[in-house]
C-alpha cells in the first residue's frame, strides 16, 4: 500500500482536492449553481450554526452523489452496543479486566461494527451529555459497509493489529500507539489485517479539544501539528449487491441499503474532519524537584463539560518518560477521586502494578473508590535508590477520566468473562509499617 497522506494541524480551516481532479474545489463559494465535475454539494455541520467562531465546525464536501441517496433506514441487530446503564446494579468496587478476547475469524466472522462492545457509561444522548466506552474486537474488514454515529464522537484507540480507515475526507492507516477521532456523522470504514482489538471513548455531542495549556505556555502536551487529517481521496465505485451504511442513531444500530459506495468525496474543504494522533509526539511535562503534578499533566485531549475545568472526559496517557523527583514515592500516589478513572494499557507494563494489568485489558476505579500501587509496588519503590530513570520504556497506558459516574454492563460484568475477580487481593498484602515511638522513616522495616 502507497504511503498515505496527510494534512498537518488540530482543528485546522482545511482544503482538498483528490489530485485525479484538480479543480474541483468551487472558487470563491460553496455552493455554486453547478459545480466543477458537475459533483453536488454538501455541507456536515458539527456544531450549531450559530456557535461562536472558535467552537464552529463544518466541512464541505463534493461528492458523485449525496449521502441522502439511499434506501430507508430499518433497524438491525444491535449484537453488544447499549446505552442502557441500568442493566446490572451499581458496584462500587474496583474492577479489573484481562484482556478481552478476540474471537477467531475461524469460529466467528466479525467486522469493527458488529465487534464492538459497550463496557460502561453514562448520561443521556439524546440530551448530548454523556459518554460511552466500547471495547472493539474483530478479525475481518467491513465488506460493504460502513458506518457513522449520530449520537457523538469516536476516540479510537487500537491496541493490537492496524486500522486503514476510510472516511469520506480519504484514508487514515492508525496503528497501535496512535489513536484517531471519527466525529459525529462523518462515515467510515475499517479494514483490519489480523485479529485485531481496541478501546474507543464516545462522547455524546461535544467534540475533543486541546487542553489549555496555563503556565505551561505555548508549547508541550500533544502540540497541534502532530495531529493529521486525511486527504480527499474517492472511489467512483457501484456495488450491485447494495451498500450498507450502518447508523447508531440514539443508542440503536439502523442499516440502509445503497448502490454505491459512501467515499465518493472528490474534494472537500473545512475545520470538520477526522483526525489522527501519534502518542510518541506527546510532550511529556513533569516534576523535576519533588513530589508529583496531578495527571492532568498528562492530558492529550479534553471534552469539556459546561463547569469550567470539568471534563466529560479526558484522554491522558503515561508515557514513556524521566523520573528525577527526589526524596519522592514515584508511583502513582493513593487516592479517591470524584473522577471515574476506566484504565487501558496498550503495550508493555503500567508502572504501579507489577502484573495482573495487561495490554489488551483494562480497568476502572469508580467515584470515590481507593486505589494506588499494589503491595508489591509500594515495598519496592518505599526503598528504591532515587537515581534518575527511564519510566514506562516500551509501555503506553492510557486512562478515559470522566466526571460522570459510570455504569458497567452487562456485558463487562458477566458476558466478557474477563472480569478479574481477585484484583482486590493486590492491595491485602499492604501492611502497617508505622512506628508511633520513631518519626524516622529508616527504622521501620
Ligand atoms: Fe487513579
Amino acid at each position: 500500500m502507497a504511503e498515505l497522506k496527510y494534512i498537518s494541524g488540530f482543528g485546522n480551516e482545511c482544503v482538498s482536492e483528490d489530485p485525479r481532479c484538480p479543480g474541483s474545489l468551487p472558487e470563491g463559494q460553496n455552493n455554486p449553481q453547478v459545480c466543477p465535475y458537475n459533483l453536488y454539494a454538501e455541507q456536515l455541520s458539527g456544531s450549531a450554526f450559530t456557535c461562536p467562531r472558535s467552537t464552529n465546525k463544518r466541512s464541505w464536501l463534493y461528492r458523485i452523489l449525496p449521502s441522502v441517496s439511499h434506501k430507508p433506514f430499518e433497524s438491525i441487530d444491535q449484537g453488544h452496543i447499549t446505552h442502557n446503564w441500568d442493566e446490572v446494579d451499581p458496584d462500587p468496587n474496583q474492577l479489573r479486566w484481562k484482556p478481552f478476547e478476540i474471537p477467531k475469524a475461524s469460529q466467528k466472522r466479525v467486522d469493527f461494527v458488529s465487534g464492538l462492545h459497550t463496557l460502561c457509561g453514562a448520561g443521556d444522548i439524546r440530551s448530548n451529555n454523556g459518554l460511552a466506552i466500547h471495547i472493539f474486537l474483530c478479525n475481518i474488514s467491513m465488506w460493504d459497509r460502513c458506518f457513522y454515529n449520530s449520537d457523538g464522537d469516536f476516540l479510537i484507540v487500537p491496541q493490537k493489529g492496524k486500522l486503514l480507515i476510510y472516511t469520506e475526507f480519504g484514508k487514515m492507516l492508525v496503528q497501535p500507539n496512535e489513536i484517531c477521532v471519527i466525529q459525529r456523522g462523518m462515515r467510515f470504514s475499517i479494514d483490519v489485517f489480523e485479529e485485531t482489538r481496541g478501546y474507543i471513548l464516545e462522547v455524546y455531542g461535544i467534540h475533543f479539544e486541546l487542553p489549555d495549556l496555563g503556565p505551561i505556555g505555548a508549547n508541550g502536551l500533544a502540540n497541534p501539528r502532530d495531529f493529521l487529517i486525511p486527504v480527499a481521496w474517492y472511489e467512483d465505485r457501484q456495488v450491485p449487491g447494495g451498500y450498507t451504511v450502518i447508523n447508531k442513531y440514539q443508542g440503536k444500530l439502523f442499516a440502509a441499503k445503497q448502490d454505491v459506495s459512501p467515499f465518493n468525496v472528490v474534494a472537500w474543504h473545512g475545520n470538520y474532519t477526522p483526525y489522527k494522533y501519534n502518542l510518541e509526539n506527546f510532550t511529556v511535562i513533569n516534576s523535576v524537584a519533588f513530589d508529583h503534578a496531578d495527571p492532568s499533566i498528562f492530558t492529550v485531549l479534553t471534552a469539556k463539560s459546561l463547569r469550567p475545568g470539568v471534563a466529560i472526559a479526558d484522554f491522558v496517557i503515561f508515557p514513556p518518560r524521566w523520573g528525577v523527583a527526589d526524596k519522592t514515592f514515584r508511583p502513582p500516589y493513593y487516592h479517591r477521586n470524584c473522577m471515574s478513572e476506566f484504565m487501558g494499557l496498550i503495550r508493555g507494563h503500567y508502572e504501579a502494578k507489577q502484573g495482573g494489568f495487561l495490554p489488551g485489558g483494562g480497568s476502572l476505579h469508580s467515584t470515590m473508590t481507593p486505589h494506588g500501587p499494589d503491595a508489591d509496588c509500594f515495598e519496592k519503590a518505599s526503598k528504591a535508590k532515587l537515581a534518575p530513570e527511564r519510566i514506562a520504556d516500551g509501555t503506553m497506558a492510557f486512562m478515559f477520566e470522566s466526571s460522570l459516574s459510570l455504569a458497567v454492563t452487562k456485558w463487562g460484568l458477566e458476558a466478557s468473562m474477563c472480569l478479574d475477580k481477585n484484583y482486590y487481593k493486590c492491595w491485602e498484602p499492604l501492611k502497617s509499617h508505622f512506628t508511633p515511638n520513631s518519626r524516622n522513616p529508616t527504622e521501620s522495616n
